[in-house]
């Protein structure tokens, strides 16, 4: 074989241009998450840089030819420079845009050697100890939902957990689906709360139910589904001559943060032999605390949950897991066989081959994040993480009942969400006409768009059209970076002064 000619690219010593990139992630302190007492500090850097979609292109080098030289690594190293900083600052405590945030630093650490390793989690031959660390974490997980046994598997999201739900569910039930598909059947419906995360309907439409037979089910004040409104569309499905399935329950909604009472709606699934799966992907964490584990009560009883450690937790996104208590289901649903990747011949113990329990074929090895991060803080300190998130979310309550201008959305918030409006001071001390709630719903609008070009801040908003709500904030804390009232202040503070004058 010929030398290797050095001026092909491939020849190219990218180590260098590496360790650069590292000490840039330090010099811009990317990974600086904000602790109280250090805001001060922090806030002298926007959050965001915010420049127009056609604004962009003129500031990056973004378009692809087939001309266009190779950049050498100086200039790949600006490019870098201004990735960064363009964009978002999510360990930021000012980002407060959606239940992510900061990434915790042993999750970073074992996200860098999983990638650094490069390999797959199908078979325990390419990644034992990524295999073995995922089974450690399914375990423990299984027993803190409360299972004497189970099975689980790290998905590509949560989206995609509930989609592995119900697969599942359908399987459980109609076994020879698998191979006839849905033909000539009774359509299969399932039910969902009208705060459910909108990954439902999307599960719903590739799984082949359609979105005709979803079923949104009412929920009370506080955005939890009512038990009474699922048992009544049961029947009412049931009278249709339509196939009840699988309901959905959140832990955690998305906007109000709600946990839907597990105890009543295993019941309706009981008496009705529905599927239950519990989303919690948003407040799964407080599987870790001893003090907040009670708000899941019940969810033993289900028959898959999902979470995302990379919500709450912190975890590098993506770490998402999908478990059952029913053990070997997984396998039987998903498994192919490929005789290529899950030879039954192997001369180890093939059960380790987990991957076939997955509808991927390559997937990556997120469970070594969660395990590390484990291992690292204890069980214990995970949990510490997760109560101060709702230590500050609860402080933030008290704020927001109690400031001038602010006005919560929920009397009293069940997970660590805080939705409220803001009152500008033209608007405040008047009669709440219908019109004075049109004028109150496009202020945070507004603020957002004063927040993001001055780079101060980012808070979501949203409306809830079937609860009649308008446009309200709405702050998630995460238990990375952890923040104090100091930080809580200031985000709050920012609001008024940005919003009062409206
Ligand atoms: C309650 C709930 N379930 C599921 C999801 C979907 O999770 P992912 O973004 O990992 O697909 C979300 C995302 O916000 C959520 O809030």
């Amino acid at each position: 074989m010929a030398d290797r000619d050095p001026s092909l690219d491939a020849a190219r010593d990218a180590e260098p241009f590496y360790a650069r990139v590292m000490e840039l992630v330090g010099e811009l302190g990317l990974l600086k998450n904000i602790l109280p007492g250090q805001q001060q500090q922090q806030r002298r850097q926007p959050v965001i840089q915010f420049q127009t979609p056609a604004e962009l292109p003129d500031l990056l080098p973004l378009t692809l030819t087939s001309t266009a030289p190779p950049l050498d690594d100086p200039a790949l190293l600006q490019v870098c420079r201004q990735v960064a900083q363009l964009s978002v600052a999510t360990s930021d405590f000012r980002f407060q845009n959606q239940q992510y945030g900061g990434v915790d630093r042993y999750g970073l650490a074992g996200a860098l050697l999983t990638e650094c390793l490069n390999t797959n989690q199908h078979t325990f031959e390419v990644a034992p100890v990524f295999v073995m660390c995922e089974a450690a974490v399914v375990q423990r997980v299984c027993r803190l939902i409360g299972w004497q046994q189970g099975d689980g598997i790290f998905s590509a999201g949560g989206s995609m957990a509930i989609g592995y739900g119900l697969a599942l569910a359908r399987y459980r039930r109609y076994p020879e689906v698998k191979r006839t598909g849905l033909f000539g059947r009774r359509p299969l419906v399932l039910f969902t709360s009208q705060e459910a995360h909108y990954s439902v309907q999307k599960a719903a439409h590739w799984h082949g139910y359609g979105l005709d037979n979803v079923v949104v089910v009412a929920t009370d004040e506080n955005g939890r589904m009512r038990p009474d409104a699922l048992e009544a569309a049961i029947l009412r499905v049931k009278e249709e001559g339509k196939d009840p399935l699988f309901v959905n329950a959140t832990i955690g909604t998305t906007v109000l943060g709600a946990f839907d009472p597990l105890p009543d709606i295993a019941d309706v699934c009981q008496r009705h032999g529905l599927w239950l799966h519990v989303d919690a992907c948003w407040g799964g964490s407080v599987l870790v605390s001893d003090t907040h584990r009670p708000l899941m009560a019940g969810v033993e009883r289900a028959d898959s949950v999902s979470w995302d450690p990379h919500k709450m937790l912190g975890a590098p996104i993506q770490c998402s897991l999908f478990l059952t208590q029913h053990k070997g289901l997984l396998h039987q649903c998903n498994s192919h066989s490929a005789t290529y990747l899950f030879q039954q011949d192997k001369f180890y113990d093939v059960s380790f081959d987990t991957g076939d329990k997955s509808i991927q074929c390559g997937r990556k090895a997120d469970a070594f994040k969660l395990w590390l991060m484990w291992k690292a803080h204890g069980e214990a300190g995970l949990g510490r993480m997760v109560d101060a998130a709702f230590t500050a979310a609860r402080y933030c309550g008290e704020e927001v009942v109690r400031r001038p201008g602010f006005r919560p959305v929920l009397a009293s918030p069940q997970c660590t969400n805080v939705g409220f409006w803001y009152i500008p001071e033209s608007l405040r001390g008047q009669e709440e006409t219908p019109e004075w709630w049109e004028r109150v719903t496009r202020v945070a609008p507004r603020v957002k768009e004063i927040m993001v070009r001055q780079g101060t801040l980012m808070v979501g908003y949203q409306p809830l059209p079937h609860k009649g709500l308008g446009n309200f904030f709405r702050l998630v804390f995460t238990a990375v970076p952890e923040v104090g009232k100091h930080e809580v202040d200031y985000v709050l503070d920012k609001i008024d002064l940005l919003g009062r004058d409206l």
